[in-house]
């Protein structure tokens, strides 16, 4: 015998969209979530404490093929919102750099906090729940479900799609809102691995600098990120990195100023006039970590000093250490890759409501959605933006 249930809304996912979306969808709400506890990318994000939000967050710092979609929810639920919530809730925060807010204590009270709401909204929680198939019916939605070992049949009005995207399969990432949508006949844009380390060939060399961190600016499909770059085994990573890997396509090159904000070529002239006699690799170290002025002398043959240099030579060597241009061979993939860029096709969204406008009932939310924002707090903001719009709507 299949139980079966009747509930006004079920969202399928109990993550940071999932959550915030019970937590204003009125009561008789139904969350699920196969995994053990709620909220496990929150837990581990911004290093257990929780990038939440960001004080600069707006529409540009977010992607998607329809780049005007976000704006009504980030509009009508604001990071300052957010800000409310957690002040309301006593989670004392603080801003880390470039405007992101963390968590003073941990990641933890910020699931504890969307739990008291969704327990003030009334909403239920079912963990450790799978979904088996979902079907559409004359009122609404018939979803299969099993939960510790039998079968659960719910009958729901609304369906939200709140199960994210494809980032780090080991926390329990399955692409199941992807599934969903298209059977429901939702288009996909292409997904990919975002706020991802990038990968490079032995060749590059660059094992020899990993652990190194330097201020960069890195350039990638026309957008440019001015934030740390640090080198790994592996190739490049840092908050410059991830934030370009989001605008970088396979075989696209991509570049590294390595003095950004600084006229290299006029510094080198400088040091010249004021000191000739200085081997260039040691005037690099001025501009530079010693480590990577040694890498970068040998890499470009650097070897006399200044005043054996050109001011023809100097402009060359500003500029290989300004615009160098290099072609990742791949990136760390979606075991690493901080969210995924594309997904659930805005256009048939509705971009107040996010309902699906040909299924009535069905709506997506958070990162299942063709809306990635930039590191720094901003795809939680989306997530809670995008769960709030949802949940009034309902
Ligand atoms: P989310 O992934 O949070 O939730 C989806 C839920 O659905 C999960 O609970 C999952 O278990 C469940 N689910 C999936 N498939 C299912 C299935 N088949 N059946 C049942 N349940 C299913 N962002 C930010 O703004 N600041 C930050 O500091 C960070 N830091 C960070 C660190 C790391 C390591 C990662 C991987 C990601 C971040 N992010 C971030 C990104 C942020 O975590 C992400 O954008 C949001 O969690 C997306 O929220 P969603 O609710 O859409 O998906």
């Amino acid at each position: 015998m299949v139980e079966k249930q009747t509930w006004t809304t079920l969202i399928l996912g109990a993550g940071a969209a999932g959550m915030m979306c019970a937590a204003h969808a009125g009561p008789d709400v139904l969350v699920i979530d196969h995994a053990k506890a709620p909220g496990e990318k929150i837990r581990i994000s911004g290093g257990g404490r929780c990038n939440f939000t960001n004080m600069h967050a707006a529409p540009d710092c977010f992607i998607s093929a329809n780049p005007h979609f976000c704006k009504s929810a980030l509009s009508r639920y604001t990071q300052w919102d957010f800000v409310d919530l957690v002040g309301r809730h006593g989670v004392g925060w603080h801003e880390k750099t470039l405007g992101q807010l963390f968590c003073d204590r941990s990641a933890r009270d910020v699931i504890a906090m969307l739990r008291a709401e969704m327990d003030a909204a009334g909403a239920t929680l079912w963990l450790r729940t799978s979904v088996i198939d979902v079907d559409a019916t004359p009122e609404g939605f018939r979803v299969s479900l099993e939960r510790e070992g039998a079968r659960v049949e719910i009958h729901a009005r609304n369906l939200v799609l709140a199960t994210g995207g494809k980032s780090i399969p080991k926390m329990g990432a399955t692409g199941l809102a992807y599934r969903l949508a298209r059977q429901f006949g939702l288009a996909l844009t292409d997904i990919r691995p975002a706020l991802v380390p990038l990968t490079f060939g032995p060749e590059a060399g660059f094992a020899e600098l990993s652990g190194l961190s330097v201020p960069a600016r890195v350039s990638a499909g026309g957008t440019a990120f001015d934030e740390a770059l640090l080198f790994t085994h592996r190739g490049l990573s840092g908050p410059a990195i991830l934030q370009a890997s989001s605008y970088w396509r396979d075989g696209d090159g991509i570049t590294l100023d390595l003095a950004p904000g600084t006229d290299l070529s006029a510094r080198l002239r400088e040091m010249k006039r004021a000191g000739g006699k200085r081997a260039l690799h040691t005037a690099l170290a001025d501009l530079l970590p010693a480590r990577l002025a040694a890498d970068l002398a040998r890499r470009h043959g650097l070897t006399g000093n200044l005043a054996d240099q050109s001011d023809a030579r100097l402009a060359g060597i500003a500029e290989a250490l300004s615009a160098w241009h290099l072609v990742p061979t791949g990136s760390e993939g979606y075991r690493t890759a901080e969210v995924t860029l594309g997904g659930i096709d805005t256009d048939g969204l509705d971009s107040r409501t996010m309902a699906a406008r040909r299924v009535p009932g069905l709506y997506a939310i958070g990162e299942a959605v063709d809306v990635t924002g930039w590191l720094g707090g901003y795809n939680f903001q989306w997530a809670w933006s995008s769960g709030w719009a949802a949940g009034q709507a309902i």
